[in-house]
């Protein structure tokens, strides 16, 4: 039985449950989220959203912060639009009960809400809750989503292909996805006049990441199954500051610690950023992460250290209370000693390509947050960059789709076949290959690149692709399969980015071509059937 909708939103972060929410004032949404409701990216947002709210700032001054961590391949009017919205965008989240932290001297031509400073930026101008920005908001428009009649959410509801039909003659068509009910193992057919992709990223490709486990990049991979345009894959931002603990699992340690004068040492105790950035601690991401990688190599040593103990104890423990405490688990008070911290894969800056209001390249499939390639972010994301590009792109699908056509029949659509295949008695071919996929994108595909890696990368991601899709073919569909499959897919899509980028740039850095070339400030493309290229090339 075809479940049928308006509109199909596929994830449950900033992106798809605010797109929902607009959407189901005038249309009825199917939201399908592939664990608990609340389990995104968005959820784990410390540091907050970007925005001009301080009278001090500029938005001119918000678009060249963004154009420069960006190594000259944002798209500026994306930029500019992003920037331009952002006020509003924190105004709607405020107006469905978000709440963001307020000023403590306001009204002395400072903004209401309290704003943290982050790297890359030249004002304070991220908003926050605590930090922990990304629960609050998520908080906040979950229950709004769920209070709204016209929104069905489906949770453990994994997407597994898009639906593309041709119409016409003309171009293939999305007409919504197969979804799989995790608990029944039943493969629905859901049908929508427009499919909105909001999927979020893909950490999961590297051994160490902040992420949660639902980033396996499955957005990306269904979108190029089906032939969309994807860019800029191999643009993968690591955060500089993960907290590094053998009992901790992806636990970030925010920015804003940076922001508020916490600076980065070596084993010796040396502030070494200082040495390799004139913003020293504050520099932009993928500076911060090469310089700490680069003291890493040359000390041996497994991390560096994060010093806010210079800060009065009650100032860290009200500022920061989700990390403090956090960090307390681990027998670590952050207030009088340093965090061991290391380097992991955090944002996904390419993705699937979107004009201004989140079209793919195949009509009636659309896509929002960080699953996009909007041009927002280009060769690095200036930081809390990507909640402000969720709520911007998800307000314009919205307004963009508001005049659907909502008369015309939805088609008619085979049922998943599945007569095929059996249940699999080998769950450890998935482990052993998921472990390899992870392990060898960390060592081969990190910060540092080289020609020679990259290809033995290449060499062993088709191989495990082989034997994924043979067991894909011979057995029922489950959850983990969906995902290796998916990210042995996003895992080909960086390298195939990187091996077409001869030049160093923003976040992707190799050793064969360390400078960057003028001439190579495009966009690299990747579509099924046709060879990697940069864009106009
Ligand atoms: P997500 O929030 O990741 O949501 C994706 C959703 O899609 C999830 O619900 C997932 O379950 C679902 N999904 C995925 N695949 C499928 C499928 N096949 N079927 C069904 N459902 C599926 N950015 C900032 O701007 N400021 C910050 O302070 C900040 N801090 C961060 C801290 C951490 C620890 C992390 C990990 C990220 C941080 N980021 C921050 C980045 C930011 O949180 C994310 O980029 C943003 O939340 C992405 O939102 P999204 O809606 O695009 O995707
Ligand atoms: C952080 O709080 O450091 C994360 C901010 C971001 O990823 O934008």
């Amino acid at each position: 039985m075809a479940i049928s909708c308006d509109f199909l939103v596929i994830g449950s972060g900033i992106a798809g449950l605010s797109f929902a929410l607009e959407a189901s004032k005038f249309a009825d949404v199917v939201l399908v989220t592939k664990r608990g409701a609340d389990e995104a990216n968005t959820k784990y947002a410390q540091g907050g959203i970007a925005a001009v709210l301080d009278h001090g700032d500029t938005f001119e001054a918000h678009i060249a912060d963004t154009l420069t961590a960006g190594a000259g391949l944002c798209h500026e009017r994306v930029v500019d639009l992003c920037v331009k919205d952002g006020p509003g965008r924190i105004r709607a989240l405020q107006e469905i009960g978000a709440r963001f932290d307020k000023s403590h001297q306001p009204g002395e031509g400072h903004a209401d809400l309290d704003l943290h400073l982050e790297g890359g930026h030249s004002a304070r101008r991220v908003a926050h809750a605590g930090d922990m920005t990304g629960r609050e908001v998520e908080r906040a428009l979950l229950e709004a989503v769920l209070g709204s009649p016209r929104v069905r959410v489906l949770e453990d509801h994994m997407a597994i292909d898009l639906i593309t039909l041709e119409k016409y003659g003309g171009p293939e068509v999305c007409a919504g996805a197969y979804v799989l009910d995790a608990a029944g193992g039943k493969v629905s057919t859901v049908l929508a006049r427009a499919t909105v992709l909001a999927t979020g990223g893909a950490g999961k490709v590297y051994l160490y990441t902040t992420n949660p486990d639902v980033a396996t990049g499955d957005g990306v991979a269904m979108a190029y199954r089906k032939g969309a345009e994807i860019a800029n894959m191999e643009f993968y931002q690591f955060h500089p500051t993960c907290l590094y603990h053998p009992q901790a699992k992806n636990f970030l340690i925010s920015e804003a610690l940076r922001g508020e004068g916490a600076i980065l040492r070596n084993t010796d105790g040396h502030a070494f950023m200082r040495s390799h950035h004139p913003q020293a601690d504050l520099a932009p991401r993928d500076i911060v992460a090469r310089a700490i990688d680069f003291e890493m190599k040359k000390s041996g040593a497994d991390c560096v250290w994060l010093d806010i103990t210079d800060k009065k104890p009650a100032f860290v423990r009200e500022r920061f209370p989700g990390i403090h405490s956090e960090c307390l688990k681990y027998g670590i008070d952050i207030t009088h000693q340093p965090i061991p911290v290391v380097p992991a894969a955090h944002y996904m800056c390419g993705g699937i390509s979107t004009d201004l209001e989140g079209r793919t390249t195949i009509p009636g499939l659309w896509a929002i947050g960080e699953c996009a390639a909007t041009g927002l972010h280009g060769a690095n994301r200036l930081a809390s960059n990507s909640l402000l590009e969720g709520a911007v792109f998800a307000h314009r699908a919205a307004e963009a789709l508001r005049g659907i056509d909502r008369t015309k029949a939805l088609p008619e659509v085979p049922d998943w076949d599945a007569s095929a295949a059996a249940s699999s008695d080998e769950a450890v071919v998935i482990s052993q290959n998921w472990d390899e996929l992870r392990r060898l994108m960390w060592n081969y595909v990190g910060i540092v690149r080289s020609t020679r890696r990259l290809k033995r990368a290449a060499r062993r991601i088709a191989m495990l692709q082989e034997e994924i899709l043979e067991y894909y073919w011979n057995y029922f569909v489950t959850r983990d399969l969906l995902e290796l499959r998916n990210i042995a897919t996003v895992a080909q899509l960086i390298v195939d980015g990187a091996m077409s980028r001869r030049e160093s740039r923003g976040l992707h850095f190799t050793i064969d071509y360390p400078e960057h070339d003028d001439r190579l400030a495009r966009d690299t493309v990747v579509k099924r059937g046709v060879a990697p290229h940069l864009r106009g090339t």
